[in-house]
């Protein structure tokens, strides 16, 4: 599809894999994005996942007929990407990899390509005739090989993982913040999110760009919305979040559920925004981006062996992972003989500087209102803010 007088885009879109990075759920599916850059020589801004060759090298040849492709840039390494490098250099024997010293190790480990391999340093240019590639170091974002690549004559951003999201695309999607924005925080917040700092730090860099397109490797094209992608990005990675609660539960016999579901109901009667996620069930990449998304965490679990469920440790343990910060914090859980369960819960919340109830709720045995006054964790959450 094309996108300006110089750029095509050549992506394609995958709505078979379940798992991204075998982790997290695709429900609306996943594009890998890849471009063409026509000068007067033709560069590939990265490929896509190895799966997708045939539909992926039609998409080019629709583009460029049997041109060749004279240089291939490699912004980011991780295998969505880089899985046809091997494949595009079969086809275009010709090719040179344009990538930076970083990354040089790792497109041999992962894709056996070791020559005619030009390596780039920060801020230099590369010359297609007519079209002028630039590059720019963004380590982090999503590994520590990422750069981004602008091209100057048409004021176009090359952006890698950066202001990228899950969901498939039309072949001409372009802008639709709003329809993408929840499948964004839960790819920031899944893949990204321990990388808050280099994030601001790539976004102050590139700041200083006159950008009219920004072309990332996953999702839509942003033009008119790239200043609601940007803020969104810098949001994040500033680990601010709005007013609301993410409520993350698991329960084994259902009484810690009931309490979520009661505190849910709570918080909803308040005009609170909320989310409950059920870990027994819903993946955690929705329990990651809605403690990204919200201001405070509710976390529910039972004393399961003298400790939390497994689930909720898990839990705990990613958004510690990804340095999650600035956030209040209630814990509540149920248990049969020993209370174990809303202690660690406030300990670890302690560990991560959060701002919590001062006890949390544990309750003993079946689920009752009188038991279990989740209200008063509502009240908690609506006037400490
Ligand atoms: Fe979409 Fe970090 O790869």
């Amino acid at each position: 599809m094309k996108l300006s007088e110089m750029t095509r885009r050549v992506g394609v879109n995958d709505n078979t894999t379940q798992l991204f990075e075998n982790q997290w759920t695709l429900p609306q599916g996943v594009s890998y994005n890849s471009y063409l850059v026509i000068g007067e020589k033709i560069a590939l801004v990265d490929t896509v996942s190895g799966e997708f060759s045939q539909q992926y090298i039609e998409n080019i040849k629709a583009e460029i007929g049997e041109r060749p492709i004279d240089f291939l840039i490699v912004n980011h390494v991780e295998p969505d990407h880089s899985g046809l490098i091997g494949l595009i250099r079969t086809l275009y024997p010709e090719v040179t990899v344009v990538t930076n010293a970083k990354a040089v190790a790792m497109i041999s480990g992962f894709q056996g390509v070791t020559d005619n391999v030009k390596v780039i340093k920060e801020g230099e240019s590369l010359d297609l005739g007519g079209a002028t590639l630039k590059f720019f170091m963004a380590p982090m974002v999503h590994w520590p090989e990422t750069m981004v690549t602008y091209l100057v004559e048409e004021k176009i951003l090359f952006s890698g993982d950066a202001f990228g999201c899950f969901g498939e695309v039309k072949e001409s999607a372009i802008d639709g913040f709003e329809a993408y924005q929840e499948e964004m925080i839960r790819y920031y917040a899944s893949i990204v999110g321990k990388y808050g700092v280099p994030v601001q730090a790539a976004l102050k860099k590139l700041s200083g760009l006159d950008i009219d397109l920004i072309c990332s490797t996953h999702g839509p094209v942003w033009k008119d919305d790239k200043s609601k992608v940007i803020a969104q990005y810098d949001m994040l990675s500033r680990y601010e979040g709005i007013r609301g609660t993410a409520i993350v539960a698991d329960s084994m016999y259902g009484n810690t559920m009931q309490a979520a579901k009661t505190l849910e109901e709570d918080l909803k009667r308040k005009n609170i925004p909320c989310v409950l996620c059920d870990l027994s069930s819903d993946n955690m990449s929705f329990a990651y981006a809605a403690a990204f998304k919200y201001d405070s965490i509710a976390v529910g679990s039972p004393t399961y062996n003298g400790d939390i469920l497994p689930t909720i440790n898990d839990f705990m343990h990613g958004i510690k992972l990804r340095m999650l910060k600035n956030r209040r914090f209630v814990a509540f859980g149920s248990y049969s003989w020993a209370p174990a369960s809303v202690k660690i819960l406030n300990g670890m919340a302690d560990e991560l500087g959060f701002t919590r109830h001062p006890d949390g709720i544990s309750f003993p045995h079946a689920y009752s209102a009188e038991k279990c006054d989740m209200g008063l964790l509502a009240d908690w959450l609506e006037n400490n803010a």
